[in-house]
């Protein structure tokens, strides 16, 4: 039964890393010296860390030795040519441009396109990508489509952008604010749901219309690719490789946080076609990133990435992948903890706001949530919700909410066996037997840009 519901491993453990078990009142301690902030806490204080899918992944052997015989030049080194050729054989993309990470691509391509005022359309944006808007004093927009609002209908591309949402916001901001339209794929502030080639050709048509740059926020794009495979008719017997390269067809460039599925624990690059943007991209990347045949890279990290893009794109791998973490996501299912359906590509979304109905959402339930369950169990998972994204109205003063509030169980890559998983999932069950014991949080400092990486708290008493 398990073999075929979730395939196994499609690798053996070579090296191994030890974790430890914590003592509640260690566990105590450390919360109230972390502001009960979980990016406060030290991971050697963290047994199951749940916190991010990201830079955690465990690499292949053959990364370790790609690792071994890098290119450390300045530059023109051979490692950067490596990766070059790799990531243009996936995204099909002219001008590929190292970075450091995500965020790095995503700050040079905003702060070359972007005036104040701008707004730029997504299904919906990570944290990063619309704090690097903001900052810039332009607008995130989020046009995904409802159904992603709902957590409980089982729909197969709930990360899709809804096409109505997006005609109608061209048509009332007009070309001009609109520097590019983004997509994340897979959409990870929305249950780590998948999109459509459909949805991407439509989105890709629209914008080729209003002749709107269309740029991916790519960081999952296997996991998508697997999705569109696995669920969209006509691609069942079409590779992977194949499905990511038709679904860069469709798009101007893409911002990439290597760090996910090239299977990597640093890296990111851009990527695009347009030969003048891509030079004023360039300009930027060498004051702040570095030199382009490394941007914000070493030699050995980049091979690393030529090599995991590769290995990313593995079928075995993405079946076995996407499979634990539905495992872990259907073991809770099946325990009555309310989590968001169908489960996503690379995390279980916990239904904060259910798990705790009984707490207003100026409490945090997510953020409370997430201490729970570093308190009773010493497992790290993050929260997707108030904290992250709640706004103040500038004309009413008053909280916007985000619609859904999430603690985001997010799996690293390669990493974690079954025992883990059924430890995770017996951890989640007997809280949420207890939920009511879980105190509601205040915030007692906090930053104007994503504040959660820094903000303290108080608990309710
Ligand atoms: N876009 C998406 C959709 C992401 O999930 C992330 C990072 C980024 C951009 C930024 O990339 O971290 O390399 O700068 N997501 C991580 C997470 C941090 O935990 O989901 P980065």
């Amino acid at each position: 039964m398990l073999k075929d519901d979730y395939p196994i491993e499609p690798y053996r453990v070579k090296v191994v890393e030890p974790i430890k078990k914590t003592s509640r009142e260690e566990r105590e301690d450390v919360l109230n010296k972390a502001g009960f902030n979980i990016f406060n806490i030290p991971a050697e204080k963290v047994y199951i860390d749940f916190l991010t899918d990201s830079g955690i992944s465990a690499m292949s052997d053959r990364q370790w030795a790609g690792i071994m015989v890098a290119d450390e030049s300045y530059a023109g080194a051979k490692s950067f040519f490596h990766f070059e050729k790799a990531v243009k054989r996936i995204f099909g993309f002219k001008h590929v441009l190292p970075t450091h990470q995500g965020r790095a691509a995503e700050r040079i391509l905003f702060e070359t396109v972007l005036r104040e005022g701008d707004y730029i359309p997504n299904n919906i944006h990570f944290d990063t990508t619309q704090a690097n808007i903001e900052y810039r004093k332009a607008f995130a927009v989020n046009l995904v489509a409802d159904e992603a609002f709902d957590p409980d209908l089982k729909a197969d591309f709930k990360g899709n952008m809804d096409i109505g949402k997006l005609e109608n916001f061209i048509a009332e901001k007009g070309t001009d604010k609109i520097p590019l339209v983004m997509m994340t794929i897979t959409n990870n502030s929305g249950g780590g749901q998948p999109v459509s080639m459909d949805n991407i050709k439509k989105v890709s048509r629209i914008c080729k219309k209003h002749k709107l740059p269309f740029f991916f926020d790519a960081c999952r794009f296997a996991e998508n690719a697997y999705y569109i495979k696995t669920r969209e008719k006509g691609y069942e017997n079409k590779s992977i490789l194949e499905i990511a390269r038709e679904t860069f067809s469709y798009a101007d460039g893409a911002t990439m946080s290597s760090k996910k599925d090239a299977l990597v624990n640093m890296g990111g690059f851009l990527a695009l076609n347009d030969g003048d943007l891509a030079e004023r991209l360039q300009n930027l990347l060498i004051i702040t990133e570095g030199f382009p045949t490394y941007g914000g890279m070493s030699g050995r990290e980049l091979e690393a990435l030529a090599i995991g893009i590769e290995e990313g794109l593995d079928e075995d791998y993405l079946a076995y992948r996407i499979g634990q973490v539905r495992y872990l996501g259907d073991l809770l299912d099946r325990a009555g903890v309310p989590i968001y359906k169908p489960v996503g590509g690379h995390a279980v979304y916990i239904l904060a706001d259910r798990f705790l109905s009984y707490l207003p959402r100026d409490q945090y339930p997510g953020w409370a949530l997430s201490v729970a369950l570093y308190r009773e169990s010493g497992i790290r998972a993050v929260e997707i919700g108030s904290v992250m994204f709640a706004k103040k109205d500038e004309k009413t003063g008053e909280m916007i909410f985000p619609q859904l509030e999430l603690v985001r169980l997010a799996i690293p890559r390669r990493v974690y066996s079954v025992s883990h998983m059924h430890y995770v999932a017996d951890a989640v069950n007997s809280l949420y037997k207890k939920r009511e014991q879980i105190k509601g949080l205040k915030i007692t400092h906090q930053s104007p840009h994503l504040r959660h990486f820094t903000a303290r708290f108080e608990e309710i008493k």
